[in-house]
């Protein structure tokens, strides 16, 4: 035999041989492990029905999806973070260290956020905020593995003091909680506010999470502003917007606010918050099939209509299904995960938005009027608005 027909038959037979043999358990590839999500959100206190929301919207999701994403499933790890930013620390250590979670997704308040924040970029764990707006989450304190599928303070609050300005109102008293969401919520009117000609007289706080506000309305009745600009959200929303109705400052002085003063409240409220003006980057009667189809899938999974916590969840599953797509579920492959979320166009029910440089979304912001128990949307107030991510480099 010449040495080529011998390569020939050789080949033959081991190929024949590979055909038939079966590899052993260590060799075959095994699937990879559960994909470990932490979910810290408020479920007690002022702030539950917002945690709610956004693990429900985040979970539709999920489900839509077949429940995996990047080919991997899911197991969910929850904390009880109570709106508590003197817990936040050990909390996010907790899911970060303790239960070796591969995202975090949360939270609520600002300075709760803040600390996760902190966390998430020493340990490099990714983080993916459905709500909490400090400005510094996507500015000073950005990073290749934090984003945020909600907002920064200064994005609707910004929009609402351009609006009330250019409506022609000169004076505004605010008033709001005494911590990061407040102070910037207000921050961000004020900028708009005076820009469009308007003064804002006074600025009225309340230590986070009390809700006695009788004394303050009877300081800004005897003030007579053209506008009171409130920032309050879940349950001290309600109790306020009822507040301020219950003294008849309803019938002769606007109250206007971001749209958390009237979202995801309107059947509690009632009758207190009917024509309220908000801005926010979600309303009703948006119709268009895309949140459309997501209200009734909402509708039919919890037997509640959506609020816009609701959408932000569902939307950072949405970044999330996104990023691990591009990395086949490998979550450690860091500057590919981030780069099929920046470039992404994320199919919102709000409207289609991209994250900017920041991480935070570039987004329309909305003009609405309370309806019955809807916002319903009257115009876009600012197309496109980006927050101005002072502060951060990446
Ligand atoms: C915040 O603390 O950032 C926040 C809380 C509720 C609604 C909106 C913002």
């Amino acid at each position: 035999m010449t040495a080529r027909p011998w390569i020939a038959v050789a080949a033959a037979t081991f190929s024949s041989l590979a055909i038939t043999v079966t590899l052993p358990a260590s060799a075959q590839s095994s699937p990879q492990p559960k994909l470990r999500i932490g979910f810290m959100l408020p479920y007690s206190g002022t702030y539950t029905a917002l945690g709610v929301a956004i693990e429900n919207g985040f979970k539709l999701h999920v489900d839509e999806l077949g429940g995996k994403l990047g080919g991997r499933e899911i197991e969910y790890i929850k904390v009880d973070d109570e709106s508590d930013p003197s817990k936040a620390t050990d909390n996010v250590n907790k899911l970060i260290k303790r239960d070796n979670v591969d995202v975090i997704v949360g939270t609520v308040h600002s300075g709760v956020v803040m600390a996760m924040a902190k966390a998430a970029k020493e340990s490099g764990t990714v983080l993916i905020v459905p709500n909490g707006g400090a400005n510094a989450v996507t500015g000073t304190m950005c990073a290749q593995n934090i984003f945020r599928s909600s907002f920064s303070n200064w994005q609707p609050a910004y929009a609402m003091g351009e609006v009330a300005g250019k409506q022609g109102k000169k004076k505004a008293i605010t008033i709001t909680w005494k911590y990061a969401a407040g102070d910037e919520m207000v921050a961000g009117f004020k900028e708009g506010f005076e820009k469009a000609g308007g003064q804002v007289a006074k600025q009225i706080t309340v230590p986070f999470p009390n809700v006695e506000f009788q004394a303050l309305l009877t300081e800004i009745a005897a003030a007579k502003p053209d506008v009171v600009y409130s920032f309050f959200a879940g349950g001290g929303a309600v109790k306020f917007v009822k507040d301020y109705a219950a003294a008849g400052l309803n019938k002769t002085i606007p109250l206007v606010g971001p749209g958390f003063l009237t979202d995801g409240t309107l059947e509690a409220q009632g009758e207190a918050a009917q024509g309220m003006l908000t801005t926010l980057h979600y309303a009703d009667g948006l119709n268009t099939p895309r949140d459309t189809s997501f209200r009734a899938a909402y509708a039919k999974s919890f037997k509640l209509q959506p609020d816009v916590y609701a959408v932000q969840g569902y939307d950072a599953a949405q970044m999330l299904a996104i990023g691990l797509a591009a990395v086949k579920g490998d979550i450690g492959k860091k500057a590919e995960f981030a780069g099929a979320i920046e470039k992404a166009k994320i199919d919102s029910p709000r409207g289609t938005f991209a994250v900017g440089k920041s991480h935070n979304p570039v987004q329309d912001i909305y003009l609405r009027k309370v309806d019955g128990k809807e916002n319903r949307m009257v115009s876009v107030a600012i197309k496109g608005l980006a927050d101005p991510a002072r502060g951060c480099r990446m």
